[in-house]
Order: C-alpha cells, then sequence, then structure tokens
C-alpha cells in the first residue's frame, strides 16, 4: 500500500474509539494516541519519529543538542527522499510528514501534550533512571511510557517510573523505517490495557507487533542474532576462514539478507557489545561471548558508523558488502543454524511466543526468507542435534541442545 494512502487511513483509524471489554480493569488504556514524544534522535530514535509521522501521528523529537537534532533530521529527510525517489511516497506527503516532526531541546516542552513516550536513548541503566525521573514529574497521569531498549529489562525500567502499569517495551529493528517488526514486551506491571493501546498503535504505525510474553534477556530476535554474532567469530577462528565466506554462505544457504559480520557493523558493535552484557549479565545460558566485539567496540570500530568494524566502509550512510556465490562454497553454515534454532527452542520451551510468533519475528524483524525451523529440517534435525551434542561435549553447556529441539526430531 502507498505510504501516503496508509497514512490517511491511519489517520481515520484515530479518529475512532474503542471500549475495552468490560472484563478487564484498565485505567492505563489510551485509546487515542495521537501526540508522541520519542526521547533520543540516534539511529533508532530519528528512524522511530520518521515512522510516525509518516503514519500521521503529531511528534516530537527530543534531544539534549541542537546538533544530534540537526543530524536527526538529516537523516530523517535523507530516508524521505529514499522513498519519494522510489515512489514510495508523494512529495506532498513527503513535506506533510516534515510538518508533524517538530525537534525539541526542551524536556518539558517535549512532554506537553504527549499521550505516548517512547524512549530511545542510550542503553545505560543510570541515564535512564535520570530520565525517567525527569519524565515522571513532567508527563501527564495518562501518559503511556515504551522503552525501546533492545535488552534491558523492562520490569525493571518500569520501576524507575511513577507508572509501572503503564509502562511497557517497544522494540523497533534497525531501520525502522524498513523493518515491520515490533517486538511489544509485556513487563511483570504492565497492565492489559497498556497492552492493548500498544498493540493498536504499532498496527497505526503500519507495522506488525509480536507481543513478548515473558520479559526475557534478549526478548525474542536479540536472543537469537546477538549469540550469532559471537559465534560466527568463533567459527571464523576455527575454520580459519574470511568474514566474506561466513556471510555469503549466510546469505545464500541460511536465507539471511545480509552476513551476520555484515548485519553486526550495521547495528553497531557498541550496541552488539552492550546487548552481549545485558543478556550475559542476566543468563548466562543465553550467549557464548567471544572477547573480540568488546575489542572491537574498545578500539572504536563500531562497524558502519565510525567506518571500520568486521569490514571497512567509505561513509556512515547505508553501505552493503557484494557477497558472491563463489565465497559461499567453503563455510558449512550448520552450526550457525543450529545456534540460532537452539535459542529459537529455547524461547518456544520457556513460553516467551508461539513458534508462528516466532517465525513472524525472525521474517519482519531480521528479514530471513526462510522459516528457520523449515531450514533446520532441510539440513536434518537429526545433524543440527549431533552437531550440538558435539560442540557441547567440547565447549560447554551453551550448546546443550534444548528439550524442544529434541522434541521436534521424535
Ligand atoms: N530509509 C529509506 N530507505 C533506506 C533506508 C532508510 N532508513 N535504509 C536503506 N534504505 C534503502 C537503501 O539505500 C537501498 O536503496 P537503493 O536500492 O536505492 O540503494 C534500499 O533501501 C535497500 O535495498 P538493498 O537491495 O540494499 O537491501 P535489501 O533488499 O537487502 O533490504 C534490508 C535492506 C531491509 C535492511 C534487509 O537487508 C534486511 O532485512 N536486513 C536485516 C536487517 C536486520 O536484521 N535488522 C535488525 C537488526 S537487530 C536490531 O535492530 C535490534 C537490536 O536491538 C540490535
Amino acid at each position: 500500500m502507498a505510504l501516503e494512502n496508509h497514512s490517511l487511513k491511519l489517520l481515520s483509524i484515530q479518529g475512532k474509539t474503542k471500549s475495552p471489554p468490560p472484563s478487564i480493569v484498565c485505567d492505563h488504556r489510551m485509546d487515542k494516541i495521537a501526540n508522541v514524544t520519542v526521547l533520543g534522535s540516534g539511529t533508532m530514535g530519528h528512524g522511530i519519529a520518521q515512522i510516525a509521522a509518516m503514519a500521521g501521528f503529531k511528534v516530537l523529537l527530543r534531544d539534549v543538542e541542537q546538533r544530534f537534532l540537526d543530524n536527526a533530521m538529516d537523516k530523517i529527510k535523507w530516508s524521505l527522499n529514499k522513498l519519494v525517489e522510489k515512489n514510495k511516497m508523494t512529495k506532498e506527503s513527503f513535506d506533510q510528514t516534515l510538518s508533524r516532526l517538530v525537534p525539541v531541546i526542551d524536556l518539558k516542552e517535549g512532554l506537553k501534550d504527549a499521550d505516548l513516550v517512547i524512549e530511545a536513548v542510550p542503553e545505560d541503566l543510570s541515564l535512564k533512571r535520570i530520565v525517567y525521573k525527569d519524565v515522571s514529574s513532567y508527563a501527564d497521569p495518562k501518559t503511556l511510557f515504551a522503552s525501546n531498549t533492545s535488552t534491558l529489562p523492562i520490569s525493571e525500567m518500569a520501576e524507575l517510573t511513577d507508572r509501572p502499569g503503564s509502562f511497557i517495551g517497544l522494540h523497533f529493528f534497525n531501520p525502522p523505517q524498513l523493518m515491520k517488526l515490533v517486538e511489544v514486551i509485556r513487563g511483570h506491571q504492565t497492565e492489559q490495557g497498556t497492552v492493548e493501546s500498544l498493540m493498536t498503535f504499532v498496527e497505526n504505525l503500519g507495522k506488525t507487533p509480536v507481543l513478548v510474553q515473558k520479559d526475557v534477556a534478549g526478548f525474542i530476535v536479540n536472543r537469537i542474532f546477538i549469540p550469532l554474532v559471537h559465534e560466527a567469530v568463533f567459527c571464523k577462528e576455527r575454520d580459519g576462514i574470511t568474514y566474506e565466506e561466513i556471510d555469503a554462505a549466510m546469505k545464500l544457504k541460511l536465507g539471511f539478507p545480509m552476513g551476520i559480520f555484515e548485519l553486526a557493523d550495521y547495528t553497531g558493535l557498541d550496541v552488539i557489545n552492550k546487548a552481549t552484557h545485558e543478556m550475559y549479565l542476566r543468563d548466562k545460558k543465553v550467549i557464548n561471548p567471544h572477547p573480540l566485539i568488546e575489542k572491537l567496540f574498545e578500539q572504536k570500530k563500531l562497524g558502519q558508523k565510525t567506518g571500520e568494524g568486521f569490514y571497512s566502509y567509505s561513509s556512515d550512510k547505508y553501505e552493503r558488502k557484494d557477497l558472491v556465490q563463489a565465497d559461499a562454497t567453503t563455510f558449512d553454515p550448520i552450526v550457525m543454524l543450529a545456534v540460532a534454532s537452539n535459542n529459537a527452542c529455547w524461547l518456544l520451551s520457556n513460553g516467551v511466543c508461539s513458534q508462528a510468533d516466532l517465525e513472524k519475528a525472525l521474517r519482519l524483524g531480521m528479514g530471513l526468507k526462510k522459516e528457520l525451523l523449515a531450514t533446520v529440517q532441510e539440513f536434518g534435525i537429526k545433524r543440527v542435534i549431533e552437531k550440538l551434542q558435539e560442540m557441547s561435549d567440547k565447549y560447554g553447556k551453551f550448546y546443550a541442545p534444548d528439550p524442544y529441539l529434541l522434541k521436534l526430531a521424535d
């Protein structure tokens, strides 16, 4: 659907009010979210602000310095221009989107009429503590709070606010302009009304929400993606092959849209490193960390944004590596498939999501072209389990096959 038509449809949807089901006690349902404030104008914040404005919401994009906001507005204009170039947006919608988007520095001003605040500030709990203290005191009591955190515990963050019942995780994927998925994460105290309001909000953005039933480390997608980056480094070391060979095999044999190193560079080694620490802190079983990630972070080789990570880049704008068939022949990605599917099965064993939602999340949040568990079937479940058992014997219980995977083989 053309974006401008979509925006019109969304505006009419927002005009409707729905009554909550009578069985639900919901002080915190927001029937008509119209004004959205995004805190933080970095990679995710500017993208979230852009898509909200594209969908017809009035958006205040707040950051602490003008230069951050200027940089964010430049990126938004670049992205909107791309959409116009590709006939996905009219020039009129371009202008309307920009007119709905106001950059702001003063926090109090930024929160004045907010129905929903989406926080996308750096992943530092002590910083978030300060932000949430201020936001709690300035925002209207009815304002809903959502965090775009990739890995911090939603329930703990909710406790930093004056309204844990109205607090939720709303995890977008990079680039938010292109990725369809939003993980909606319920904290221990999140009220049902808040969940419903935010699921509807995500649909009104033109995105697909997947409800993450438990606030586990990495939620759904990062539980699979982040450990894979580390595993890819182990594979490179063990097999003595190149980044390109691994990436080409991921792309051309496993149906990933980007190679895993390419994706890590695109995401940012700072983000991967922080997510690693947080996930490992919460659950040692989730990840087998390779020290190279921390090393690249310390060397400020953060990927595309700094010009170097696993690969080198000529600019901080969207840039891809040429991954060719000839490179895809040397590496058997079964270990990568085994690790990804084992973590996926952990999510299913632990009731974090259904199998259908898992596959939806991987398709829309990581762009997987084939269902992960279908790829496991193609490679042979028994082979995948044998590989995990072999790895578990050699390298420890991170690799021990999950009971769900074992059951699939029965
Ligand atoms: N706005 C508008 N257009 C954009 C854009 C943006 N922000 N970013 C890129 N584009 C454009 C590109 O410039 C390119 O246009 P041109 O053809 O004119 O060069 C086009 O979109 C993309 O075309 P490609 O053929 O290069 O790329 P593709 O078909 O592979 O699609 C992709 C791109 C959607 C990013 C796809 O590669 C993909 O799904 N990659 C995986 C991304 C992913 O996994 N993201 C999640 C990371 S994890 C995360 O974010 C969570 C976390 O907490 C860490």
